[in-house]
């Protein structure tokens, strides 16, 4: 029994705000409605932002400062959209948004090597969450709007292009196989590449001309991605640094909510290549890939060096 109930998320930040912080029990239903807020790119006339405010960073704002209150945000998984090769999508009683569930499962090589790797989905999931929430404060737009539970997050449905955007900044993998690079090569400058996202191909890679030429993405739409690519790269590779460790490369993808280009699906052990910035050892998905062992284990600690309290069941 709650003493308080309050519908209409977004349009109700406030009272939600004073009923959690006088320590009511805050239910929060989400509404079925578009509501206007998360359709705004800026609102300018919210109180407190005289330069504007994105309408979906007020939301996620405004929702992350009444749980710290403790106001319960009613999210239900309504049906499965995607079940990926590491995660499943699910719609919401909100249109716009999505829960994404990180499960236990493991793939690599497009899906030919695969496994059930206890605890992945939880570590995962709150990693993604950290480094989101990073990229977020440093001025990156992205999906995620809240952690829900260890291996949940609500995320703002994208039209996703199809589309993977890698940055390298020493080669190994694919591009060794590919141009017979010697494998650690510091390259001179980041290198970004675009692959195209199709698991039966194995993910070739491609160009902007393919992309423009074929429909899935237009040339400015793609210079957002790339630049977007670079800041990640620059503010990734000292975060990692910082702890001791060399962001050796990483896949982006992005998509689309409400005309604008967010940083979508994930950014974790699984999707970059960690090394130990003494040893070289890998702390990455190279130890699944190449049957190193302690792959969840090197996923802990990744995340431990970084200052994350990750919790398990
Ligand atoms: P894969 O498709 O490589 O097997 P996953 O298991 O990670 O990948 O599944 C997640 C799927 O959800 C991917 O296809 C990804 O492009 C998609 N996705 C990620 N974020 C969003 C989002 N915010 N809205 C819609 N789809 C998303
Ligand atoms: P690659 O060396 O296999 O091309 O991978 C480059 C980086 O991109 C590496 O960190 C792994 C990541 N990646 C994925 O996460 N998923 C993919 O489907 C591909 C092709 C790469
Ligand atoms: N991401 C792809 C897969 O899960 C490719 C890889 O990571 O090797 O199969």
């Amino acid at each position: 029994i709650r003493d308080d109930l309050v519908t209409g998320v977004q349009t109700c930040a406030l009272p939600i705000l004073y009923a959690s912080r006088a320590a009511l029990n805050t239910l929060v239903l989400q509404g079925t409605e578009l509501d206007q807020l998360s359709l705004t790119t800026v609102v300018e006339n919210y109180p407190g932002f005289p330069e504007g405010i994105m309408g979906p960073k007020l939301i996620r704002d405004s929702r992350t400062q009444a749980q710290k209150f403790g106001a319960n945000y009613e999210m239900e998984k309504v049906k499965e959209i995607a079940a990926g090769k590491a995660k499943s999508m699910f719609t919401t009683n909100n249109p716009n948004e999505l829960i994404m569930e990180f499960r236990d499962d493991a793939s690599a090589f497009d899906g030919k090597k695969r496994a059930s790797l206890a605890g992945k989905g939880a570590v995962n999931n709150q990693f993604n969450a950290f480094i989101m929430d990073y990229l977020g404060d440093n001025g990156v737009d992205h999906h995620l709007i809240n952690l829900m539970d260890n291996t949940h997050s609500l995320v703002h449905s994208l039209d996703m292009f199809p589309i993977e955007c890698v940055i390298r900044n020493r080669a190994t993998g694919s591009i060794c196989r590919r141009l017979g690079t010697e494998d650690g090569l510091i390259l001179d400058k980041p290198l970004f590449e675009f692959f195209l996202k199709d698991d039966d191909l194995g993910d070739p890679l491609i160009n902007r001309n393919h992309i423009v030429s074929f429909g899935w993405a237009k040339d400015d739409e793609l210079d957002e991605m790339i630049s977007t690519s670079h800041k990640v790269n620059e503010l990734l590779t000292k975060l990692f640094a910082d702890s001791g460790m060399i962001l050796v490369d990483f896949k982006l993808e992005f998509g689309v909510s409400n005309g604008k280009i967010l940083l979508g699906d994930e950014f974790t052990p699984d999707g970059c290549r960690l090394w130990d910035d003494e040893t070289l050892e890998k702390l990455d998905k190279d130890r699944f890939r190449q049957d190193l062992g302690d792959v969840i284990e090197s996923y802990h600690m990744v995340a431990h060096r970084l200052g994350m309290q990750i919790k398990v069941d």
